[in-house]
């Protein structure tokens, strides 16, 4: 069975075509961050009207790679949330047109369930039950995975998530959009320990994440001096610390408290090398092991949805929503997905 996947919930256009027997046979994104970069954040009607522009093109570039024609597709499945209303909504009708075109089932599908496979997608791929730790723009939380469609949340952000926080900070920094990978590149060169952080939550007892004290510590600091270039990457080295320090240790908190040695990391912060020191010396520790998706499928893609929405086939699911009829869902809990 071959699934097309359609992700446009937030600033990257992707689409790719999953095979259940031989793999991912094309897959292609395009990222809207110059686009976005002179404003310092994503516009969301932009990014609604970009996806419109890259979706077909994209979907012919997935196609040439994938030696198959738009008669080969055996069902679509799309992001229909979380995400901006817009952009979800162009995907959302691009798959659904698609589907009664080619008279194919159709399938919406959850973005964080998306990253929370996608390290299924790799070779050495992780049995479960396992642990995932969902770190995005949008998101920071573990999860108890038994299974594909069973998710139980153990602990969230009760504020901004990991990768919000990195973007705010970067962005006090004066670096540029999106700050995550920037911030990371700045922290190479810098020292931590000169300024000195807090660890949100590192000793609360529950596995709930706090982020937005940081950004306002990261702040002050920047307030009560001119920063230098080497101030600014010893606070970079800083806050990489404090964060990826609490994200590792209630990782493994999870982990323990569930006894599992499977920990699973997903999402654009998964991305971070400081982090994936931290996780993999953590539960190597514990005699556990870390999956990661690939680091090209740690940020928003098609190839993730394809994915996840071909295990729902698999597992027998009816696509939810009929032909002509959809909705979208901005706002959406995965462990409330249905
Ligand atoms: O999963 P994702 O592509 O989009 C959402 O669903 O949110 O994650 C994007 C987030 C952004 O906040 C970005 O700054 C962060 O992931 N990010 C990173 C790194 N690469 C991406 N944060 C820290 N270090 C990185 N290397
Ligand atoms: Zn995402």
């Amino acid at each position: 069975m071959r699934v097309l996947g359609i992700e446009t919930s937030c600033d990257e256009t992707g689409v790719a075509l999953y095979d259940t027997q031989r793999g991912l046979l094309g897959n292609a994104v395009h990222t809207q961050v110059k686009m976005h970069e002179a404003y310092g954040g994503v516009v969301p009607e932009l990014a609604s009207r970009d996806h419109i522009r890259r979706l077909i093109p994209l979907l012919e570039r997935v196609l040439d790679e994938a030696k198959c024609t738009r008669r080969d597709i055996d069902a679509i499945a799309y992001t229909a949330g979380p995400g901006l209303a817009g952009a979800l909504l162009v995907g959302a009708s691009f798959a659904e047109a698609l589907a009664m075109a080619l008279g194919v089932p159709v399938l919406p599908v959850h973005h964080l369930e998306g990253h929370l496979l996608s390290p299924l997608l790799a070779d050495d791929a992780p049995d479960y039950p396992f642990i995932a730790l969902l770190v995005s723009g949008g998101h920071t939380q573990l999860m108890r995975v038994a299974r594909v469609g069973d998710y139980r949340l153990l602990g969230e952000s009760l504020d901004d998530a990991a990768g919000e926080a990195f973007d705010k900070t970067a962005k006090l920094l004066g670096l540029g959009y999106p700050g995550g990978p920037a911030l990371a590149a700045l922290a190479l060169s810098g020292t931590p320990g000169r300024f000195k952080l807090p660890r949100p939550m590192l000793n609360s007892g529950d596995l709930s994440f706090s982020f937005s004290g940081l950004k306002t510590a990261v702040l002050t600091a920047a307030r009560a001096r001119d920063l230098t270039d080497a101030d600014k990457a010893d606070l970079a080295a800083e806050f990489q610390e404090a964060v990826t320090e609490v994200l590792a240790a209630k990782a493994v908190a999870a982990c323990r408290q569930q006894r599992l040695s499977t920990l699973v990391v997903a999402g654009g912060v998964g991305a971070n090398r400081r982090l994936r020191q931290r996780l993999d010396q953590a539960m190597a520790q514990s005699g556990g092991r870390v999956f990661y998706p690939a680091l090209e499928l740690c940020t928003d893609n098609g190839a993730m949805i394809a994915f996840a929405g071909s295990q729902r086939l698999l597992q027998g699911e009816l696509p939810a929503s009929r032909h002509g009829a959809f909705v979208v869902r901005p706002r959406w809990p995965l462990d409330q997905r249905r």
